[in-house]
């Protein structure tokens, strides 16, 4: 087994981190502050080809591997996980289901834009009455009588970009009677009539990433802006997510680096008693807690992550290892960051000092792209079959 990192993946790790470090680490705690959408860095991001790291040159991407983006998104996320948010949806749930499933023009016309970040993409699953069940979804999609165009109505929530976005991948029902196999995806253009947003969230973390709810009325979407086949919409949902749960864990992974960072520099200059804090076992015991749940979830997401380019081959799924990943690194984040908060003390309290937003910013890790609780399920159905 070889652990080292090829020179493509070193190189694109080093670059997202010169660009977070001394770009993003500045106007982090303001933008926090603000809830203000980052888009002077979001667009600097872009040009650095890290909006649509897996998407091939030709549509606008970098054409790099998985492991090249979650290595990117962890340096992302360890200066600000809501810079990591975006960046996630705009890779993950954005541009992974255009590149399984969408057509040549499909490509041109919507991925090569978003890939490339001139333009933002969401993604739009949830709904105000389901989340973890999914396919409960009320939003419907009725086509023509000549089969040509679809008319889409209702309400989708808790849209990541959803205020900024111009393109959404978005699932309908299309035969309720069917359930889940009655679901389609449809690009969705936010800049056409029948479109509108709702009040943006006010959120406890991620807080410069934008979130709102969505509303379709009578929006026509042509058959032309159909993802995949009809009724294919939830195997897309999932198999989306799937690659989208690989970047969570990644954030997570991020988060939970800065945090323990910061703690293992603290501990050694920090004096009580005549001596430095991390001279003490009970300062010990969470340094070293620390730094195996961080390593442990670093292995985790770079298997998920290697699962995945492997994937291309081998046709083969990485829902367990995904599941595994995201489980793990959330947790072990929300864990790591409130160590953090603990062995900073007071200063772990103060807003003087990033790790409170650490710590409010860890814990969206382990609710959205499917909660701990589903990923448990997921986990647990994958081991036994059973249900
Ligand atoms: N890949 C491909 N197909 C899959 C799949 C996968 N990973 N998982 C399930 N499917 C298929 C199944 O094979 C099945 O297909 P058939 O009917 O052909 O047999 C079909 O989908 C239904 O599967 P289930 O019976 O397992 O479905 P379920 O209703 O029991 O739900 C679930 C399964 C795992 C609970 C799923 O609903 C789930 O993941 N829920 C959580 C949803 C979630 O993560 N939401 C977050 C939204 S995104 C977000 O957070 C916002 C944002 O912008 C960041």
């Amino acid at each position: 087994m070889d652990f080292r990192l090829n020179e493509e993946q070193q190189m694109i790790r080093d670059a997202a981190r010169d660009f977070a470090q001394s770009s993003i680490v500045p106007v982090a705690a303001e933008y926090d502050r603000s809830g203000e959408f980052p888009s002077p860095t979001i667009k600097q991001m872009g040009e650095l080809g890290l909006m649509g790291i897996e998407v091939p040159e030709a549509y606008g991407g970098s054409g790099m591997d998985t492991v090249c983006y979650v290595l990117a998104l962890r340096e992302i996320s360890a200066a600000d996980a809501a810079h990591g948010t975006i960046m996630s949806v705009n890779n993950s749930l954005f541009a992974n289901g255009l590149l399984a499933y969408g057509t040549e023009s499909q490509k041109l016309r919507y991925l090569q834009p978003v890939a490339s970040g001139e333009l933002i993409g969401a993604y739009a699953l949830s709904e105000p009455q389901s989340g973890s069940d999914a396919s409960n979804m009320r939003v419907r999609a009725e086509k023509s009588a000549d089969g040509s165009y679809y008319v889409i109505n209702g309400k989708k929530s808790w849209i990541t970009s959803g205020p900024v976005a111009r393109y959404i991948v978005l699932f309908a029902k299309t035969d309720p009677e069917a359930g889940s196999r009655g679901i389609t995806a449809f690009l969705i253009d936010t800049e056409r009539e029948g479109f509108a947003r709702g009040k943006t969230e006010p959120k406890m973390g991620i807080r410069a990433s934008a979130t709102c709810e969505i509303e379709l009325t009578d929006y026509r979407c042509e058959a032309s802006e159909m993802l995949g086949q009809e009724g294919q919409g939830f195997a897309i949902a999932m198999g989306v997510l799937d690659a989208g749960r690989i970047g969570i864990a990644a954030q997570a992974w991020g988060i939970a680096a800065a945090a323990y960072e910061a703690s293992r520099q603290y501990v050694q200059d920090r004096q009580a008693f005549g001596r430095p804090i991390g001279g003490f076992q009970m300062i010990q015991a969470k340094i070293a807690d620390m730094r195996t749940r961080l390593e442990a979830a670093e292995l985790l997401t770079l298997r998920a992550a290697w699962a995945k380019s492997d994937s291309a081959q081998s046709g083969a799924r990485y829902t367990l290892e995904s599941s595994m990943a995201k489980l793990y690194a959330s947790e072990a984040a929300n864990f790591i960051a409130h160590q953090a908060v603990q062995i900073h003390g007071g200063m772990g309290f103060s807003k003087e000092m990033p790790l409170e937003r650490f710590y409010r910013d860890a814990k969206i890790t382990e609710i959205y792209e499917g909660t701990s609780e589903i990923q448990r399920m997921v986990i647990a159905r994958s081991e036994t079959g059973l249900r």
